[in-house]
């Protein structure tokens, strides 16, 4: 799917992040498997990651992240109208993660549901967020991404263990006098999705079948490397513009080889790329929201600068979006 913005302004007003408060470093992984430091460090970029207790669940996660989100954009829970969670981690499959948010933090009005769409599932809810207050459906929608992968990994596997973290971030999103989202790619390829699933994990039995994530990293590495810079290039030619007029890049912070690779292959400068995935590790749906908030604290986010984002996933998926920061705030 590929779309430019047409008509209303559509932005984000209120932005909020969390991460449990465990730091696992990777000499502590080095301590649980057959790895190093020193290995991660020069494959992913990952130096630590936050790691969920054992009594913590999604929301308990998600929960601070949306009342950060909310108290930024000066909004009420009860005014929200629509809360998406994207995730693949949810507390349970039903009720959902975004059904017990809006319930515990007070939004009576809203519709709530759970989107699905590995680590780019964030950047799909904020599509189809825009979609709904674009028409007018929604007034004022709230998007949450998060996951707490470490729950779903195995412990013995140290191809994927070391890659990943737990975190979330969640944006209000509502119309705006000025900026907004200028378009949206997002594309799936289910025939490239055992290089990234956990089949355990739903009606279709397996013989071997278990609840672990199970990963062949060197095609998703190829898938990533691809796909980043073509979803990049596509969403940037629909709205009519270049490389160039990107003042701030967001990368699916997956692996820091991954992040330099599609950063180069593009033409954007280093220095126009934000990078944490030392600090968390691969927080899947948390990772672009985390990224945007770390934007923001180094000042980057400035009236009018043009901010690309680029996910990609389990599916396999990936999505662009595209959007002019506007610090004006909500239409009257
Ligand atoms: N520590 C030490 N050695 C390791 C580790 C580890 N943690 N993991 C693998 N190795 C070994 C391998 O066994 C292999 O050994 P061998 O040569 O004896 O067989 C060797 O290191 C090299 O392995 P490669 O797979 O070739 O290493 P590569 O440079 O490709 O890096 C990595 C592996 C980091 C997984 C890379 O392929 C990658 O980042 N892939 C993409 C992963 C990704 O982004 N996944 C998330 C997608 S988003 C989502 O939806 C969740």
């Amino acid at each position: 799917m590929l779309g430019a913005a047409a008509g209303a302004r559509i932005g984000i007003t209120g932005l909020g992040t969390h991460v449990p408060e465990r730091v696992l470093t990777n000499d502590e992984l080095s301590q649980i498997v057959d790895t190093s430091d020193e290995w991660i460090v020069e494959r992913t970029g990952i130096k630590e990651r936050r790691i969920a207790a054992e009594d913590e669940a999604l929301t308990d996660i998600a929960r601070p992240a949306v009342e950060d989100a909310l108290a930024d954009a000066g909004v009420d829970a009860a005014d929200i109208d629509l809360l998406i969670c994207a995730t693949v981690t949810p507390d349970m499959m039903f009720p959902t993660s975004s059904a017990i948010l809006a319930d515990a933090l007070g939004m009576p009005k809203a519709a709530a549901y759970d989107l699905l769409a590995g680590c780019t599932g964030f950047v799909y809810a904020i599509a189809q967020a825009y979609g709904m207050l674009a028409s007018g459906l929604s007034k004022r929608a709230l998007v949450v991404g998060g996951d707490v992968l470490s729950k779903i990994l195995d412990w013995d596997d140290r191809s994927t263990l070391v890659l990943f973290g737990d975190g979330a971030g969640a944006v209000v999103m509502e119309p705006v006098e000025s900026g907004g989202f200028l378009g949206f790619e997002l594309g799936a390829d289910g025939g490239g999705g055992e290089n990234l699933w956990l089949p355990g994990s739903g009606s279709r039995h397996f013989d071997d079948a278990d609840s672990y994530v199970k990963m062949n990293g060197r095609e998703v590495f190829r898938f990533a490397t691809r796909i980043m810079v073509y979803s990049a290039e596509q969403i940037l030619s629909e709205c009519g513009k270049t490389v160039d007029d990107v003042d701030v890049y967001i990368p699916h912070q997956a692996n820091k080889r991954i992040i330099d690779y599609a950063t180069d292959k593009l033409g954007i400068p280093r220095e126009k790329t934000i990078v944490n995935v030392d600090r968390f590790g691969n927080t899947s749906s948390g990772s672009i929201p985390l990224a945007l908030t770390d934007a923001r604290a180094e000042n980057r986010l400035e009236e009018g600068s043009l901010v690309l984002m680029t996910g990609m996933g389990a599916g396999l998926t990936w999505g662009s979006a595209l959007i002019e920061w506007t610090n004006n705030g909500r239409v009257a």
